[in-house]
């Protein structure tokens, strides 16, 4: 693996395990120093320890709740005020409240904005103001490819990965000028250990997840990553504004 991002730095969110771990990995592998940022701090530890020890890189780490518009400042903040820079922002962090629309509750609907779209708008806000003094920059977020096949029981969950990807047009055109870069990656379903835990306790529910993809099988972690690590790269200077779909075929084109 050649150490493409090597002198790079990169802020992930939601990294203390699944998705936003897995990406955390790979931006590692590819040689990029990091800030990790979530709620659970105990994670955080871990996954920075291992990072360290496995690649031979630098992590910071950040424990809050991004929603929060002071802890996504500080966390973004971080990697100006230790590492110098900030070429990539991963807006990993956030997660369904999957069920029926009707049966959400005014809590369950706000802490799905709150968690998918609010943790990408005060982290992408921030992040730009350092991009722009840098001309470069790379943000991706994780959107969600729910939102074009209208997946059952994901309405509100697709209301905030929307918003997302309306994010996403509107900031690349905005700083196409500033070589900042602005994409999604929207992933169906895929193997996280809360899958497979779906998939044991309700085989049914995974079967039904499943049922859209023509590959027949969820998507691995890395696989969404490895999405994630050419987006972040300097070879992908001239794509921007783009929902790009790691779904197995689940929608097409
Ligand atoms: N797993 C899937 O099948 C799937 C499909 C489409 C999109 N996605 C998206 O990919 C991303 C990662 O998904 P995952 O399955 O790995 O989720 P996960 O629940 O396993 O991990 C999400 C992480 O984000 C952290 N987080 C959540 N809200 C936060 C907040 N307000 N502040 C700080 N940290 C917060 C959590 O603590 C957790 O560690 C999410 O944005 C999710 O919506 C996942």
């Amino acid at each position: 693996m050649d150490r493409k991002l090597k002198d790079n730095v990169a802020v992930v969110t939601g990294a203390a395990k699944g998705i936003g771990l897995a990406i955390a990995e790979r931006l590692a592998k590819d040689g990029a120093r990091l800030v990790l940022a979530d709620l659970d701090e105990p994670g955080l530890k871990q996954a920075s320890a291992r990072l360290v020890d496995q690649f031979d890189t630098e992590v910071a780490i950040e424990a809050g709740d991004l929603s929060d518009q002071d802890v996504a400042e500080k966390t973004v903040k971080l990697a100006a005020n230790r590492f110098g820079r900030l070429d990539i922002l991963v807006n990993n962090a956030g997660g369904g409240i999957i069920k029926p629309f009707a049966e959400h509750t005014p809590q369950t609907l706000k802490t799905t904005i709150d968690r998918n779209l609010w943790t990408a708008l005060w982290c992408s806000w921030y992040a730009v103001a350092q991009m722009r003094q840098q001309v470069y920059g790379r943000i991706i977020n994780l959107g969600a490819d729910s939102v074009r096949n209208g997946l059952w029981d994901h309405a509100a969950y697709n209301a905030a990965k929307g918003g997302v990807h309306g994010l996403t047009t509107g900031m690349a055109r905005e700083f196409a000028k500033d070589g900042i870069t602005v994409n999604t990656v929207a992933p169906c379903a895929v193997n996280t250990p809360q899958m497979v835990a779906i998939t044991r306790s309700d085989p049914a529910l995974a079967a039904k997840f499943v049922s859209v993809i023509p590959i027949g099988r969820p998507a691995e972690m890395e696989e969404v990553a490895s999405m994630v690590s050419y987006l972040a790269s300097a070879e992908a200077s001239f794509v921007t504004g783009q929902v790009i779909s790691v779904n197995g075929g689940s929608t097409m084109l």
